[in-house]
């Protein structure tokens, strides 16, 4: 469902519902835990503990962000996104961080030309994501905020802390509407280039620990995604989830669930390709030389596991 334009006679409570509206979806909101695990794996083709999705309602309900941290490809971005749909009911804000982030590029800015002609007014300004969501009473999942400087972070604290954002070259205020703003953050720490957060900002999340998920888990995960026509069978899926296990303890590039599951996906076509209606083994070699080579020095350990769990 599109979202309608408010009955609101305010200018840029209007302008966000002209910019945002027809990209924003309406949903009926979904709040009990039990609920949004069988719609995330429904809907979504997420599957994800009911553990985690109560941690998360429960932070909401007591007004706190939640960080999602962990490796690479396990979900986060995903998952966060969706909940924060989920329990506001209409499609979530994603802001993806990087170092040059900034108040302008997120809360709103000035168009040069528009300014020009009439003035630092709201008829010149153009509102960004943030303040839109705070309009809107969407969700914002914060991508990567490690990348984001320090005092992103702390304009962003202020904002989750106050449920407010001003912008004072309007002399304006825009309070939070409902209990749709909320707030997921996503971070890997492992990765390369990434920026430590500062004990205040810690002290006012939770944390939420994600990790690679049991070969099961793992297997469940791959099935659910798995879109290709040729049938993928169990025993080789099994193997699938011990190469990428064997990897995750010996390389320095270390597969996430996503890696398996596109392994997994192009093997499926690579099979389709050949006129064939089943995966063989040779379609899961070739597809992990494009999907789990890394890097040129690595590619030795990929073959290797390969050779140990499927032979040859
Ligand atoms: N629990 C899960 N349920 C379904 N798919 C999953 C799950 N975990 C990982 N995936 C797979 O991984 C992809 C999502 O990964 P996502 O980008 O959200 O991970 P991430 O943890 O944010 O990774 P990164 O740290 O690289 O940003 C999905 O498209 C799916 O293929
Ligand atoms: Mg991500």
């Amino acid at each position: 469902m599109e979202l309608t334009a408010a009955h609101d006679d305010d200018k840029l409570v209007k302008k966000v519902y002209e910019i945002y509206g027809s990209v924003i979806r309406e949903r009926k909101p979904i709040r009990n835990p039990r609920e949004m695990v069988k719609v995330l794996r429904e809907e979504y083709k997420l599957i994800v503990d009911e553990r985690v999705v109560s941690l998360v309602v429960a932070a909401f309900m007591a007004g706190r962000p939640v960080l999602f941290e962990g490796p690479p490809g396990t979900g986060k971005t995903e998952i966060g996104e969706a909940i924060l749909t989920l329990w506001a009911g209409k499609s979530a804000f994603i802001l993806p961080c990087s170092e040059n982030y900034d108040e302008y590029r997120v809360i709103g800015d000035f168009h040069p030309l528009m300014a020009l002609r009439y003035g630092f007014t709201e008829d010149s300004f153009i509102p960004r994501p943030l303040l839109a969501a705070i309009i809107l009473d969407a969700g914002v999942l914060v991508d990567e905020i490690r990348r984001s400087s320090e005092e992103f972070q702390n304009m962003l604290l202020d904002i989750i802390d106050k449920r407010r954002i001003v912008v004072p070259e309007l002399k304006r205020v825009f309070r939070a509407r409902g209990v749709g703003f909320q707030f997921i953050l996503t971070s890997n720490p492992e990765d390369i280039g990434q920026g430590e957060l500062s004990d205040a900002f810690l002290r006012r999340v939770v944390r939420i620990k994600f990790d690679y998920p049991p070969p099961d888990l793992e297997a469940e995960i791959v099935r659910i995604r798995y879109d290709a026509g040729a049938v993928l069978p169990d025993e080789l899926l099994g193997k699938m989830i011990e190469v990428v296990g064997i990897l995750r303890e010996k390389s320095a590039y270390k597969p996430g669930p996503a890696d398996t599951v596109l392994w997994a996906r192009i093997a499926g076509r690579l099979a389709e390709l050949r006129g064939s209606r089943r995966v063989e083994v040779r379609d899961l070699v070739e597809a992990a030389q494009i999907v789990l080579y890394k890097r040129v020095d690595e590619e030795d350990v990929v073959d290797d596991a390969l050779r140990r769990v499927f032979g040859g």
